[in-house]
């Protein structure tokens, strides 16, 4: 029997990961299938479980349940430890370990797949949710000379700020409160865009050298990526990378290879405007 894997989260009908991960199984010869499974919060934990208790090998987690995956898991990888949210669960031995792969996907999209290099740039993050502080530490990794956090509750963006203080120059900040001074790196990691909307950010932290990421993706440009554009942003990219990089990264900690990227990603770009083209 192929080894079992799946994504839990509620809900997950659209998403490309049995795509991505059916991809990378053919690519490097792997046995293994790759299910969905729509998981309401309240019988997250015992379905886990049960899929776990019946043989099954690996997990992805995703929204709203990638906390719970924390509490649920024996041990956490320190990366794990500092998001406070696990999006990968894979077994050692006996015991179930919860990783996050998030910040690592996106940062392989910026340096690798999209060849951005800066020197102590200013970077914003836009949001203070999960997909915020995974990321942090990978951004703080590109030695910024400052990382602000907005949120659109401003307190929340503060409190992670204060979390994350010994880790490098962090401050937080609300929406309105942002000085008027372009951004080298603005990522968006407000779940905005799934409501068909851009977070309502001055206008002036866009610049002409400014690269604006939008976590989101989708067939056509995500609300952010439009008002990027608008604003002359050197950059305006989607998350398409950050995903395969994410997955690709969940593959190699389950089946022990690496998969090549740049197909799957060539792939799934080519869906999502053939999608935007037939919508249009
Ligand atoms: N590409 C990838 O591989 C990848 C990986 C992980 C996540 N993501 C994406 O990242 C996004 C965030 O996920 P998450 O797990 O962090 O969600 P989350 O924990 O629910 O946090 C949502 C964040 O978005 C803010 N927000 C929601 N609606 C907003 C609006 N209309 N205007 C401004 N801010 C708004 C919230 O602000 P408040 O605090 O004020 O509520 C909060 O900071 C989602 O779109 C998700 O799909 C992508």
């Amino acid at each position: 029997m192929p080894d079992a894997y799946g994504l839990f989260g509620w809900p997950v009908h659209h998403s490309w990961s049995p795509f991505i991960h059916g991809m990378y199984a053919r690519l490097t010869g792997q046995d293994m299938v790759y299910r969905l499974y729509e998981s309401p919060p309240e019988r997250f934990r015992s379905e886990v479980l049960g899929f776990f208790g019946d043989g099954g090998s690996g997990i992805n987690v995703t929204l709203p349940h990638k906390r719970a995956a924390a509490d649920l898991v024996n041990e956490l990888t320190p990366r794990a430890q500092l998001a406070d949210a696990v999006n990968t669960i894979f077994r050692r031995g006996e015991a179930l370990v919860g990783d996050n792969t998030d910040g690592v996907g996106l940062l392989r999209d910026l340096t690798a797949n999209l060849g951005l290099r800066w020197s102590s740039p200013r970077i914003l993050v836009l949001g203070a949710g999960g997909a915020a502080r995974g990321v942090l530490e990978p951004l703080l990794s590109l030695g910024p000379s400052e990382l602000v956090i907005a949120n659109r509750t401003p307190d929340r963006a503060r409190d992670l700020a204060r979390e994350f203080a010994t880790h490098g120059p962090v401050r937080g900040s609300g929406f309105a409160e942002l000085e008027p001074q372009p951004f080298h790196l603005i990522v968006n990691a407000t779940s905005a865009s799934l409501r068909g909307e851009a977070p309502l950010v001055p206008i002036d932290v866009v610049g002409t050298d400014t690269t604006c990421y939008d976590m989101a993706y989708g067939a056509g440009d995500t609300p952010f990526v439009a008002w990027a554009r608008r604003l002359g942003a050197a950059r305006a990219e989607q998350g398409w990378g950050m995903l395969v990089e994410q997955a690709a990264e969940s593959f190699e900690a389950w089946r022990g290879v690496r998969p090549d990227t740049a197909p799957v990603l060539e792939a799934l770009r080519s869906r999502a405007a053939t999608a935007a083209n037939t919508r249009s």
